[in-house]
């Protein structure tokens, strides 16, 4: 953006000398129009249908402003506006679009030059028209050069496989088996259910700019794509980019995990306890595991439910416990009950991440095959116990 800036500034100093040179000149200059038009290029298409911060301003000439269907980002001053997009409209608009239009949500403090507007203006018809010039040097103008790159085709190292999050810091690992550590400011998430964006439930890790190199060790941003999650996709609308931190509610975040084997692992059981847990142990018959820690609090809201799958006998129920101290471990048990036919003590917190756990608690529902099935993040409620598990175990058992 900061380098489109200045090329926008660069460009219209030599607008400026034109104009003293050449003053006769009236009528907007296209060529000079798609130069400027990298001002609006960091938020405006001019590809037909495609949104960015802004609408598309494909076909612009004499429409209503606020009408493009599918863009649902309008002001409600925007969308009241009684404007039809012509050289006089976009003239005021683009001068002051704040004092055109009070109240739009468009943050642009206006072109000041009046021969610039001219110019972005004769482009902007050039494109309604279909006759749009080539920027200087730069293609098919500016909005080709702000491409995104396709998310559904990020290669080994930008799919993400498993996130987990600890005090202050993410731990990303990606389908090339590599493991990365970012400091937990520097993660944003993002959503993009667009053409580029990620397939669902197969996120994926990009730098920072959108434009940035996947394969570089600035990993810091995360494109997810959350469509399928109606809450989120809808809060997506508003919020392009969600500080992650405790703001984004990671237990709509899909598993790549579900339909897969459990991951190859084999712990020793928790302090006092004989059986330990691995890979071996699940399948032949339905199960949970469940990942718990004695310092999570929310384990203490689901605990109840546990000891009453436990006490009516309804299936196995195994602990993954997680970065737990041994002694503290084996006391929370020994306070609050033990509901668990097996344990795995993940002192480090290694199984976990195979595992793709985000945040304690998390509880998989394993097949008969040693499969997962299901994986519910946050703790368990009566609701989901009634409504989701029970019926699913059901299914599993047929
Ligand atoms: C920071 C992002 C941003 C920049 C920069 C920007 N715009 Fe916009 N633009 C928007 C947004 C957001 C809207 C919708 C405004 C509203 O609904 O109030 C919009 C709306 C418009 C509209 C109305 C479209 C319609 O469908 O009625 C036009 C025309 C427009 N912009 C032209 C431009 C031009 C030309 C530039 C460059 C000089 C520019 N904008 C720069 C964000 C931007």
């Amino acid at each position: 953006m900061k380098k489109s800036r200045i090329g926008f500034l660069s460009g219209s100093a030599l607008v400026v000398c034109l104009a003293l040179g050449n003053a006769a000149i009236a009528a907007g200059d296209p060529a000079r129009g798609a130069k400027a038009f990298q001002a609006c290029a960091a938020c405006h298409s001019v590809a037909p249908g495609e949104h960015m911060t802004g609408p598309s301003l494909a076909n612009l000439w004499h429409r209503k402003a606020g009408t493009i269907s599918d863009f649902l980002r309008y002001s409600e001053a925007m969308k009241r506006a009684n404007v039809v997009w012509n050289e006089g409209t976009l003239d005021k608009w683009l001068a002051n679009p704040d004092a055109f239009l009070p109240g739009t949500s468009m943050t642009f403090q206006g072109l000041r030059e009046a021969k610039d507007r001219e110019d972005l203006i004769a482009y902007l018809k050039a494109v309604s028209e279909g006759k749009r010039p080539a920027a200087g040097g730069k293609g098919q103008g500016m909005g080709m050069s702000m491409r995104k790159p396709d998310l559904k085709k990020a290669p080994a190292e930008g799919q993400v496989t498993a996130i987990a999050h600890c005090s202050d810091t993410y731990t990303v690992r990606t389908a090339d088996g590599k493991v990365a550590k970012v400091w937990e400011f520097n993660l944003r998430f993002k959503t993009d259910s667009g053409k580029e964006g990620p397939s669902p439930g197969k996120p994926v890790i990009v730098g920072a700019g959108m434009q940035g190199d996947r394969a570089s060790a600035g990993l810091s941003v995360i494109a997810l794509r959350l469509s399928l999650l109606a809450p989120l996709a809808v809060f997506a609308g508003v919020a392009a980019v969600l500080a992650v931190g405790l703001t984004l509610n990671p237990r709509e975040v899909p598993s790549p995990l579900i339909g897969r084997p459990v991951p190859k692992f084999d712990l020793p059981p928790v302090k006092g306890r004989t059986l330990g847990l691995a890979s071996r142990d699940l399948g032949g018959e339905v199960s949970l595991v469940n990942v718990f820690a004695s310092w999570c609090v929310a384990c203490r809201e689901e605990h109840p439910l546990l000891m009453d799958l436990h006490k009516r006998g309804v299936l196995p129920v195994h602990g993954l416990d997680y970065k737990d101290k041994p002694d503290d471990a084996a006391s929370w048990l020994a306070e609050m009950g033990d509901p668990y036919t097996r344990t795995g003590a993940d002192l480090d917190g290694r199984v976990a991440i195979d595992w793709g756990v985000y945040g304690v608690p998390e509880t998989f529902v394993i097949g008969r095959d040693g499969r997962i099935a299901y994986k519910k993040i946050g703790p368990i409620t009566p609701r989901i116990m009634r409504e989701k598990l029970l019926p699913l175990i059901e299914q599993l058992r047929r």
